[in-house]
């Protein structure tokens, strides 16, 4: 079982939260695996997101310059989930069914916490779970370990047995809504209903 936590703020504070300029969140983690999201004041130098090149699941190089122009919608996790990446990435396909016009503004990704397995087939069969709309990404674990320090995104393999795939993986979850520019907007609760992630889209997406 892969520990996962979102301790993002409610959904009902959201439309406060979001307003909040040049929000910041720390990553604490606490106990075994546990992470807390804190968001607060903007230490100055402190930034949510960043540069990449990842490998997507037809194995062409892609980068953060390749989406702009368009929101992304970024979640990091693994295809070998047992529970909440699944869960989270059907709520994301069926928001993006809700969000109408706005949808079109807007490319969901997934990124792997574990290139290990998941290889740009693996990815982009994992992705095409949840519709068209949601692209897979992978790449070399020094890519993976760059876009998720980036992103402040905690992971770690938790062994589950002796054999080489005996391993779950340890991931923070939360989606991160990012401008047509490429820089940070928003966190998006990743236990949100799909109801409730699109409106929360709807009031961020122009
Ligand atoms: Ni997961």
């Amino acid at each position: 079982m892969s520990t996962e936590t979102d301790e993002t703020p409610q959904p009902g504070g959201a439309g406060r939260l979001y307003g909040i300029l040049g929000l910041v969140m720390a990553v604490l983690l606490i106990g075994a695996g546990g992470v807390i999201w804190l968001s607060g004041g903007s230490p100055p130098g402190v930034t949510v997101g960043g540069p990449f090149a990842l490998t997507n699941g037809d194995g062409k190089t892609v980068t953060d310059q390749d989406f702009r122009g368009k929101y992304m919608l970024i979640y990091f996790g693994y295809s070998f989930c047992p529970d909440v990446c699944p869960t989270t990435l059907s709520a994301v396909a069926d928001a993006m069914d809700k969000l109408g016009a706005k949808a079109d503004r807007l490319q969901p990704l997934f990124i792997t916490v574990d290139p290990k397995r998941d290889s740009p087939a693996v990815v982009k069969q994992f992705a095409a779970a949840f519709g068209p709309r949601v692209q897979g990404l992978t790449g070399s674990a020094a890519q993976i370990a760059t876009v998720a320090r980036e992103y402040r995104v905690y992971y770690a393999e938790h062994r589950t047995g002796p054999g080489p795939d005996d391993y779950t993986m340890d991931h923070s979850s939360v989606l991160y809504l990012m401008g047509p520019n490429g820089r940070f907007i928003a966190p998006i609760r990743a236990d949100m209903t799909a109801d409730q992630m699109a409106a929360a889209l709807a009031k961020l997406i122009s």
